[in-house]
């Protein structure tokens, strides 16, 4: 006898509704996107207990009509596609027909609603999956879903889900999530009667404040762009705001919350060294595109989305980036920095009371003359008065990123002259039977980025030519490691970007040290220096530069202003 045989029908729905909902934060995800589908204005979001006990979401929405009460619990009914081809041009958030079904099959639901032009509302309990009570009810237009005793037929599955404290966190996410993206909605949650979060009807720029606090807002920088197929907006965040955890990263595509790897790569490539590279940017993104260009139906909780030309989509988001990475001020600031900006012609009204208060003040702060006055604290950052307060340079790293742009313009000028360098004796590498294969494949990539290079036997290459910058260096161990790269990526990382790693390392040597005296001409020419880079915020290791600390914040540690 064979050992297949078909699953026991009770086992089948928890499976397929695992899938679906994978703990409450899941659940109330889909009873919010339902809600916003529903066209609701208002959204309101109540947890009692643990959030595996008791959730319940309230809309103001379209409701849904007694008759479709009936049915909407059911796996795959839904009002929201009709034919196959459908798929392809989702205006919803919703499509499946699951959401509901999958949370009667793991909880005990309770859905009140009523739909305009009638009197009273209805009310349905459903129990497995099955209509135990239908009545009418007093209500207003709209739906409330109460869900209740989450996966307590999964005791699996709710020992997965014991840290209630984390499961709270990540049902306020998914709401604040949703706020973010829909800021005319108003939306407030409650935890055992109390109003936790209150976010009324804002416009884009209030509730992105709002959900990721003044905090982060104020390292946002705004970017847009349009082309025929698509337009991209939203926020990324000054390098300075980057922390070691991937929080407040949003993207929305057709006002649908996603999780594309892909995105998250292209936005931390586009800071290139402006940031270590364990560190990750806050970002808000909005992609917005003719729904027949994204398949929406790639992922059993709807977090994933494929674009007919992912690579396109990247390519366009990680020039826009670069474009707005490269023309902002991204030097790190202490205190406020919207709030005031010393302005010398505004020097006499502005500061009347601070300069009254202080008499030295004009006399020790006259020059702004750049880099006048400079000078070191422990042999190690350089400062020096500016207009918005004081400068400080880390000189290692201001000195290591001065080298590196120095060094990176001779290796573009050698390799505009295609300068390849010829070994006085040809090396041969050998690679493992799975590396070679790969390798042997790339050799055209190889030989546009100037090396010669051809296969002896089924494992060595023969390399006779390298690109003039790697002449010194560990030929043998840079091939290795360009083509770990290719194994890891799918594609080569060009000599182009392995040749800054090398050039990062010579400028790391090479440059001024901490603890290194310097005269006052060795600061001023730091200074002067760094003013000319491309990157002048952040070392080629992504650590900072730069940074202000204002009069503003000085003047609040001295009490001058509260
Ligand atoms: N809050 C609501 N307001 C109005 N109608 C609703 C609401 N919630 C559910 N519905 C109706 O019930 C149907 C089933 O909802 P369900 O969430 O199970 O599926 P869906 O939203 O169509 O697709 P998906 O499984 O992708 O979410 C919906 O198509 C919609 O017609
Ligand atoms: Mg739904």
């Amino acid at each position: 006898m064979g050992i297949i045989h078909k699953l026991d029908k009770k086992i089948i729905p928890k499976i397929a509704a695992g899938e679906v909902i994978e703990g409450p934060a899941g659940a109330v995800k889909e009873l919010l996107e339902n809600s916003i589908d529903a066209g609701a204005g208002k959204i309101t979001v109540e947890v009692s207990g643990s959030v595996l006990e008791s959730l319940r979401v309230t809309d103001n929405g379209c409701g849904i009509s007694s008759d479709d009460l009936d049915v909407c619990f059911q796996p795959f009914y839904t009002s929201k596609i009709d034919t196959f081809d459908d798929l392809y041009n989702i205006k919803t958030l919703g499509f499946r027909g699951e959401a509901l079904a999958s949370l009667c099959a793991v909880s005990s639901v309770s859905i009140k609603s009523r739909i305009s032009g009638n009197e009273a509302g209805t009310l349905i309990d459903v129990r497995d999956g099955r209509l135990v009570k239908k009545s009418q009810i007093g209500m207003n237009i709209g739906t409330i879903v109460e869900v209740s005793g989450l996966f307590k037929n999964i005791p699996a599955r709710r020992k997965f889900l014991k840290d209630h404290k984390l499961e709270f966190q990540k049902v306020l996410e998914v709401v604040s999530t949703y706020a973010l993206c829909y800021p005319t909605i108003s939306f407030k949650f409650y935890r055992d009667g109390k109003l936790i979060l209150n976010l009324p009807k804002q416009d884009n720029l209030a509730r992105c404040k709002s959900v990721v606090g003044d905090s982060v807002f104020q390292f946002l920088i705004p970017f847009s762009g349009a082309d025929s197929r698509l337009t991209v907006n939203g926020y990324i965040s000054k390098p300075q705001a980057a922390s070691g955890s991937q929080v407040n990263q949003y993207l929305f595509v057709n006002n649908r919350h996603v999780v594309l790897k892909d995105i998250s790569r292209v936005v931390k490539r586009s800071y290139g060294t402006l940031i270590p590279h364990d560190v990750y940017p806050p970002y808000i993104i909005f992609i917005d595109i003719n729904p027949d260009l994204v398949d929406v139906n790639v992922h059993p909780k709807k977090l994933e989305i494929s674009f007919w030309d992912n690579g396109y989509i990247n390519n366009y988001l990680e020039q826009i980036l670069n474009d707005t990475l490269n023309s902002a001020d991204l030097t790190y600031v202490v205190g406020s920095q919207s709030d005031y900006h010393y302005d010398k012609t505004a020097d006499a009204s502005t500061f009347m009371s601070l300069k009254d208060a202080v008499p030295l003040w004009k006399a020790n702060v006259v020059s702004f003359e750049p880099y006048e006055n400079t000078f070191q604290i422990a042999n190690t950052y350089i400062a020096s008065p500016v207009k918005e307060g004081v400068l400080l340079v880390d000189q290692h790293a201001a000195h290591e990123s001065i080298l590196y742009e120095e060094l990176y313009a001779k290796y573009v000028t050698n390799r505009e002259k295609s300068a390849a360098f010829t070994l006085s004796s040809p090396l041969t590498v050998s690679f493992g039977v799975k590396d070679a294969p790969i390798l042997s494949e790339y050799l055209n990539t190889f030989a546009d980025y100037g090396f010669e290079m051809y296969q002896v036997s089924s494992t060595d290459f023969n390399i006779s030519a390298v690109p003039e910058i790697l002449k010194n260096t560990d030929i043998a161990n840079f091939v290795k490691e360009m083509l770990q790269e290719i194994v890891i990526n799918g594609k080569p990382t060009d000599v182009d970007t392995r040749t800054k790693k090398t050039i990062t390392f010579l400028a790391c040597r090479t440059a001024i040290k901490a603890g290194d005296f310097l005269s006052q001409q060795e600061q001023k020419n730091i200074f002067l220096k760094l003013e000319q880079c491309r990157n002048l915020y952040s070392c080629p290791h992504g650590r900072p530069i730069k940074m202000i600390i204002t009069t503003k914040e000085l003047a609040h540690f001295f009490k001058r202003i509260k």
